[in-house]
């Protein structure tokens, strides 16, 4: 790796992501996802009122990311980590099974540690706005006061579904855990839907909010695994920085925005920022079909990029693996078939790291842009 990329990632900080953490959850109650579910509220059939049928029955938050922790994959991670039991460490529960790490006085009722990802797990601790969350005379602002997070908002959005979706700390790596590749769109449309579908939210402006909140949050995973006393440290974490340079790539040619400051250790802190101020200000902006159109043109001439000798083959290989993503996700904004079969071919040069070819994707991404032409 360059010394200059090394050193532009390089530096900084710990800055709390005060975004990530919502209301202030250490005095709220969790009540519950029954609490929900009676038939006049979230537990009905009717497609109005249907969310804890869908959360119940299909959505994988409800019985996975729990029943995951008691597999033979999950043990053996557990075993080089040295945790005797996955199901209650809270290393693994914080994003599993994380109604596990809610304190014994902040159980409500009905409340039940088994459920999984749950309504409040998304949508916040529900003491405080349970009861006024239906009231007309209650605005949005009212209820994120009452700590209810505003999901329709796409920052909001991402930095609740980022929170365990991107970072998994290196002992975890390291003991087998799988990387984790936050990309908020197609995993919001994979999520299957109990909120309406004329909520229509543009699909390249949700993958743009996502890409930019999970540069955030690699930039601060390096920050709090190795402080800004450790640059020794830092520099052997190849593979977190490439991960790092590899986004930050992508959104500058995707944005314009040069989110890396040039500079050295100082800089590592407005790094973290840079990324944070652009994913809000995609989240506000007004989104339009050019936009879409334009991104994905720009991205798909990419190819000289990947013949660029001075940078190595890992960095490529980690540049396309966010590219094939942003393609995958704009061209469907544009509901855009045009380039299926080249797309696909990306996606199969792209899949494995230590195997790709830059040569080879370069010429396959040529493909893929004269095919949209
Ligand atoms: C409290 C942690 C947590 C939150 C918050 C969360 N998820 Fe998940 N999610 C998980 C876990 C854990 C799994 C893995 C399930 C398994 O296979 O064990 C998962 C699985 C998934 C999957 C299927 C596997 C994949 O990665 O493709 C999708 C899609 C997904 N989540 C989307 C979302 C979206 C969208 C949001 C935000 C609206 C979100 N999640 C919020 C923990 C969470
Ligand atoms: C930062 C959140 C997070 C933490 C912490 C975490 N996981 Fe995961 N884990 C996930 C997500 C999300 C997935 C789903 C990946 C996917 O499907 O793309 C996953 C997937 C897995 C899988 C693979 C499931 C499969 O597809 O075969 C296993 C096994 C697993 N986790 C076990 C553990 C264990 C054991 C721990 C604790 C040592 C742990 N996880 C900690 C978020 C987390
Ligand atoms: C993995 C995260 C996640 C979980 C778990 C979750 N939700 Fe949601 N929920 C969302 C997102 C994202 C939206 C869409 C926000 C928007 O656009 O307004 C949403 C929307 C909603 C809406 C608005 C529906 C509409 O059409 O406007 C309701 C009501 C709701 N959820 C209730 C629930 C209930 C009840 C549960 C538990 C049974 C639950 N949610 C579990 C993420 C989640």
């Amino acid at each position: 790796m360059s010394k200059t990329i090394c050193h532009s990632i390089i530096a900084g900080l710990l800055l709390a992501v005060a975004a990530t953490r919502g209301a202030d959850l250490s005095t709220v109650k969790f009540l519950g996802a029954s609490s929900c579910a009676s038939s006049g509220c979230h537990g009905g059939g009717g497609l109005k009122q249907n969310q804890f049928l869908v959360w119940s029955v299909k959505d994988f938050h409800s019985q996975r990311p729990t029943a995951t922790l008691t597999t033979a994959r999950a043990k053996q991670i557990a075993e080089a980590l040295e945790i005797k039991d996955p199901t209650t460490d809270a290393r693994c529960t914080t994003c599993h099974a994380p109604l596990h790490d809610v304190a014994e006085h902040l159980r409500g009722e009905n409340f039940k540690v088994s459920e999984g990802v749950s309504c409040e797990s998304c949508h916040g601790a529900a003491e405080n706005w349970l009861r006024s969350h239906t009231r007309h005379d209650y605005t949005r602002a009212d209820l994120t006061v009452a700590g209810m997070r505003d999901l329709q908002n796409l920052y909001v959005r991402a930095n609740t579904c980022v929170a365990c979706h991107q970072v998994v700390s290196q002992p975890l790596l390291k003991a087998g855990h799988p990387e984790l590749i936050f990309e908020l769109d197609g995993q919001s449309v994979a999520e299957p839907k109990h909120w309406s579908a004329e909520k229509n939210d543009n699909g390249a402006q949700t993958w743009l909010v996502g890409q930019a909140v999970a540069l955030r949050e690699l930039i601060w995973q390096m920050t709090r695994e190795h402080p800004m006393t450790d640059h020794a440290q830092r520099m052997t974490e190849t593979n977190l920085l490439e991960r790092i340079s590899a986004l930050s790539w992508l959104l500058h040619k995707a944005t314009g925005e040069q989110l890396s400051p040039t500079t050295l250790m100082e800089d590592f802190e407005s790094y973290q920022r840079n990324a944070d101020k652009l994913a809000q200000e995609k989240s506000a902006a007004a989104w339009s079909e050019q936009m879409t159109h334009d991104c994905l043109t720009g991205l798909a001439a990419l190819a000289p990029d990947f013949l660029d000798q001075k940078i190595p083959v890992s960095m490529h290989a980690r540049r396309a693996e966010r590219l094939v993503l942003a393609l995958d996700r704009l061209l469907a904004a544009e509901n855009n078939h045009q380039a299926d079969a080249e797309l696909n071919q990306l996606f199969k040069l792209a899949q494995s790291i230590p195997d790709f070819d830059a040569k080879q994707f370069s010429a396959a991404l040529e493909k893929f842009s004269a095919a949209l032409k």
